[in-house]
C-alpha cells in the first residue's frame, strides 16, 4: 500500500519522507490556501522533496482550460499528477492529458459509476472522498470496496487513492479493502504508531532498566 500525504505544507511532508513514509503528495486549492504559498512555488519545491507522484489540482471548469492549466501544472516537474475534478470537462481533461502521456488523478469522485467513467478516461488516480461521505451518514469504505470489486471485475489499471481520510481506522479500513494509496493528513499518518500498550510496556521496561544501573552508552 502506497503512502501519500495530503497537504503542502513543506516541513511535515519532510519529516515524514525522512523516514520513508511517503510515497506521494496530494493537494487541493483548499490546502494550497492554508500553506499561503503560491501554487507553483509551493508544488515545485514539494516535487523536488518527493520521488512519488505530486497531485497539483486545476482550478477552470471549462474544459480548454482545464487542458491548459494542466499542461502548466505539469510542466514543473515530471513526477507531477495533474488533479481534475470528476465532471465532464475534467475527464475530458483526464483523457487528453493522459493520451499524452501524463499522470491524471480523478478527484471529488463519490460513487461507483463516477469511478468506471475516470477508468475509461485513462485516469493513473481515482479519488474517492471516504470522509465527506461519512459526513453525509453514508459509509464512504462501501465506496472504496465498491470500486475495488468493480476495477477488479474488469481488469482496470486506474489506482484506487483512498482520499478524505481522517481517522486512522479509514487507513486499516482502506489496506483491508486492497485500496492501492491512501492520502491522508500529516496528523493521521503520525498517529498510526500509536498504541497505549506500547506505551504502558515501554513506560515498564524503561523502569525496570533504571533499577538495573546499567548503560548501553
Ligand atoms: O484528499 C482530499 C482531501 O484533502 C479532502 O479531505 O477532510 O477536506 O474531506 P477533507
Amino acid at each position: 500500500m502506497k503512502f501519500f500525504v495530503d497537504t503542502a505544507e513543506i516541513d511535515a511532508i519532510a519529516e515524514l519522507n525522512d523516514l520513508g513514509m511517503v510515497d506521494g503528495v496530494t493537494t487541493n486549492p483548499s490546502l494550497i490556501l492554508k500553506s499561503g504559498r503560491d501554487i507553483l512555488e509551493v508544488t515545485k519545491e514539494i516535487c523536488d522533496l518527493v520521488d512519488g507522484p505530486v497531485s497539483a489540482e486545476v482550478v477552470a471548469t471549462e474544459a480548454d482550460d482545464m487542458i491548459a492549466e494542466g499542461r502548466k501544472l505539469a510542466k514543473i516537474a515530471p513526477n507531477i499528477a495533474v488533479k481534475v475534478p470528476l465532471t465532464w470537462a475534467g475527464l475530458k481533461t483526464c483523457k487528453t492529458l493522459s493520451d499524452e502521456g501524463q499522470m491524471v488523478n480523478v478527484t471529488l469522485c463519490f460513487s461507483t459509476n463516477q469511478a468506471i467513467l475516470a477508468a475509461k478516461a485513462g485516469a493513473t488516480f481515482i479519488s474517492p472522498f471516504i470522509g465527506r461521505l461519512d459526513d453525509i451518514n453514508m459509509d464512504g469504505m462501501d465506496l472504496i470496496a465498491d470500486i475495488r470489486q468493480v476495477y477488479d471485475n474488469y481488469g482496470f489499471e486506474t489506482e484506487i487513492l483512498a482520499a478524505s481520510i481522517r481517522t486512522v481506522n479509514h487507513v486499516t479500513d482502506s489496506a483491508r479493502i486492497g485500496a492501492d494509496v491512501i492520502t491522508a493528513p500529516p496528523g493521521v499518518i503520525k498517529k498510526l504508531a500509536d498504541h497505549p500498550l506500547t506505551d504502558k510496556g515501554l513506560d515498564a521496561f524503561l523502569s525496570d532498566w533504571a533499577k538495573t544501573g546499567q548503560k548501553i552508552l
